[in-house]
């Protein structure tokens, strides 16, 4: 079949190549036709578009053996510490916005999401059993200084489930061993073991030279510092072995590094973890490049996630798990009209899906604030984060509390997962002529005993807001699935879609039809079939198929 567009007669001779194959008769006698009204066209200048009809790679009936089981977790949160409280409320007046939403994952795979109160503020943080919920040292300008805490502070966390389970990271930037160790005290008293998964010391210890630490501070150092401490805090508290998450850098250390200086030789760390931002609005070349164009871009996606296939491998070596304890799209807090859009979405599911086919285990989408000491030179003024999944108050400068266009992104990543535990991951080989075409074979024994189960398929070429029918037609592709229906089903098919890659409406982003603004899915549903086996995808739009 072949896509044509830009004038009616075109749009007849598609239509016309749809009627059913059987009606030879009546194509052989319209084609000297159509071949005319296409050649006058082409010669005018309109092009035929060439077919977007994807021949999808085949997908084989059994998971990989390298392909990892996906975590139920995977899609999980980072929460700027000392914004948990606003993300959070407390026990009396619980954020709704933010707990419907969490529900509306727990829905999808049957437990919360982790959830990793930590981040750059944590670093100046001293609890206070005294201290009222949260007492911020603020610069006037905005920037927090020194965080001070009380048990009431961990009120926030009640509006995660119990399933949830909390990465508990604690001040090491001030060097100040007593401070992690009433943190981590306070944690195990207000948390509780059943709910922490792992202590975590500090926050990108690679930035620290030169601040925080000398500047010839090495990775040496740290592996030091981080025996020291943790042997310091075993003994004091009692901690069981294989507690600690070790690593959480930046981009200028590695868990291949922490390896060799021998972190993993005292019994104390559980797992390793490193920090992901693909673009940045730190300094000004760096902001310059933080665009749609780039961001939402599948190669880009997947080159910048590979560099850290060695630091995985690293800790598999060791019989550990490799986190992404803390990631977003663009550092020092997002980009306005970037990663407040639709395209934020596309760019999460690419990068978690991909991500977890290259055996990340979980991956902690930080929900911050603009924070004025993060660099001197930043785009953003004070603020919650553009890239947040969600504004949980009104504000003036976001309007009222709400989710932001990219919310329905871990709406179809933790439905691909799903609830059975079960279900393992790959990624199709890429198909040279659609560079922006990914798709992700979902393997669960419990749905299907031979064949995928799921199919999630991006296609990540730009349908913009403001772009014509024939710059839509360009983009949209179509994916014929009917060699992997299961028999006596038809293939039923949910949507992640919305007005555009740049739209930040999010009434308009939706998923299965209903967008969740509010916290709460509005609108009617929508599972379609697939028709005759086929899907079609629009540019900026993704898909998951259930065979
Ligand atoms: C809970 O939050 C409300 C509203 O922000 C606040 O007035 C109250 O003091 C908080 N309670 C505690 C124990 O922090
Ligand atoms: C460490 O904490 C103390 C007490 O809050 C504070 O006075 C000091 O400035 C901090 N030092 C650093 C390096 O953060
Ligand atoms: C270990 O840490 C403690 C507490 O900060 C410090 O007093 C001690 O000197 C450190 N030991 C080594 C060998 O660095
Ligand atoms: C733990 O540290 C506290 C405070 O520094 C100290 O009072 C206590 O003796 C220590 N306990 C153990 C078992 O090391
Ligand atoms: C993103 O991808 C595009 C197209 O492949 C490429 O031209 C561009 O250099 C990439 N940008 C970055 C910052 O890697
Ligand atoms: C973002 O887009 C809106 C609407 O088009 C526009 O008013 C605003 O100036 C843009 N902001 C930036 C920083 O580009
Ligand atoms: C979509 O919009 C972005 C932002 O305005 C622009 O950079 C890009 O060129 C547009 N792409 C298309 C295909 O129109
Ligand atoms: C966007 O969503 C609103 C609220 O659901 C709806 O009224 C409006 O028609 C939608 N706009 C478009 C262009 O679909």
């Amino acid at each position: 079949m072949v896509f044509v567009d830009a004038s009616a007669g075109m749009r007849t001779f598609y239509m016309l190549l749809k009627v059913s194959p059987t009606d030879v008769k009546l194509l052989a006698m319209i084609q000297p036709l159509c071949l005319l009204i296409a050649v006058s066209l082409l010669s005018v200048g309109l092009h035929a578009t060439s077919a977007h009809v994807i021949v999808l790679p085949p997908i084989p009936p059994h998971a990989p053996p390298t392909s990892q089981l996906l975590d139920p977790r995977l899609a999980s949160f980072s929460i700027e510490f000392s914004y948990l409280p606003s993300f959070g409320g407390n026990k009396s007046n619980p954020n709704i916005l933010s707990q419907e939403l969490i529900q509306r994952l727990v829905e999808r795979t049957g437990v919360g999401p982790d959830i990793r109160p930590g981040g750059i503020t944590v670093d100046s943080t001293v609890f206070s059993p005294n201290s009222p919920a949260l007492v911020l040292d603020e610069s006037p300008t905005g920037g927090i200084y020194k965080t001070t805490f009380g048990p009431a502070y961990y009120e926030s966390l009640g509006i995660f489930p119990d399933s949830s389970l909390v990465v508990m990271d604690v001040n090491l930037g001030n060097n100040t061993v007593s401070f992690a160790r009433d943190e981590i005290a306070a944690a195990i008293q207000y948390i509780g073991w059943d709910r922490i998964r792992a202590l975590e010391l500090g926050n990108e210890a690679d930035h620290y030279p030169g601040g925080l630490r000398p500047s010839g501070w090495t990775e040496a150092d740290y592996t030091a510092q981080f025996l020291n401490w943790t042997e310091i805090l075993t003994a004091n508290l009692t901690l069981p072995s294989h507690i600690f998450q070790a690593g959480g850098f930046a981009d200028s250390w590695s868990t291949q590094g922490i390896i060799d200086e021998g972190i993993d030789t005292t019994g104390v760390v559980k797992l390793f973890c490193q920090h992901t931002y693909q673009y940045s609005t730190c300094d000004p070349s760096r902001n310059a490049i933080a665009t749609l164009p780039n961001l939402i871009d599948h190669g880009n996606i997947t080159a910048f996630l590979d560099q850290w296939k060695p630091q995985v491998a690293a800790a598999h070596s060791r019989g550990k798990e490799f986190v992404v304890g803390e990631y977003n799209s663009v550092s020092c807090s997002g980009k306005e009209n970037v990663t407040n859009t639709f395209g934020q979405a596309l760019w999460l599911a690419d990068t978690v899906l991909y991500g977890s086919s290259i055996g990340i285990s979980r991956m902690y989408l930080h929900q911050g604030a603009t924070l004025v000491f993060q660099s001197n030179q930043q785009s953003n003024a004070p603020g919650f984060s553009w890239y947040d999944l969600w504004y949980p108050v009104p504000t003036d400068r976001y309007g009222p509390a709400r989710a932001s266009p990219s919310f329905v992104a871990y709406l179809f990543i933790t439905e691909a997962i799903g609830t059975s535990q079960q279900s393992r991951i790959s990624i199709l080989p890429s198909i040279s002529s659609q560079p922006q075409f990914a798709a992700y074979a979902i393997w669960d024994k419990t749905l299907r005993s031979s064949g995928p189960a799921k199919l999630a398929i991006l296609n990540l070429a730009t349908r913009n807001v403001t772009s014509t029918q024939t710059e839509k037609d360009n983009v949209a592709i179509e994916v014929d699935l009917s060699e992997y229906i299961q028999k006596g089903r038809m293939g039923r098919v949910k949507r992640m879609t919305a007005l555009g890659l740049d739209s930040t409406d999010s009434a308009n982003a939706t998923w299965a039809g209903q967008s969740f603004e509010n916290g709460v899915a509005s609108g009617v549903e929508n599972v379609e079939n697939l028709v005759d086996g086929k899907v079609t995808i629009q540019g900026s739009e993704a898909v998951l198929v259930f065979f």
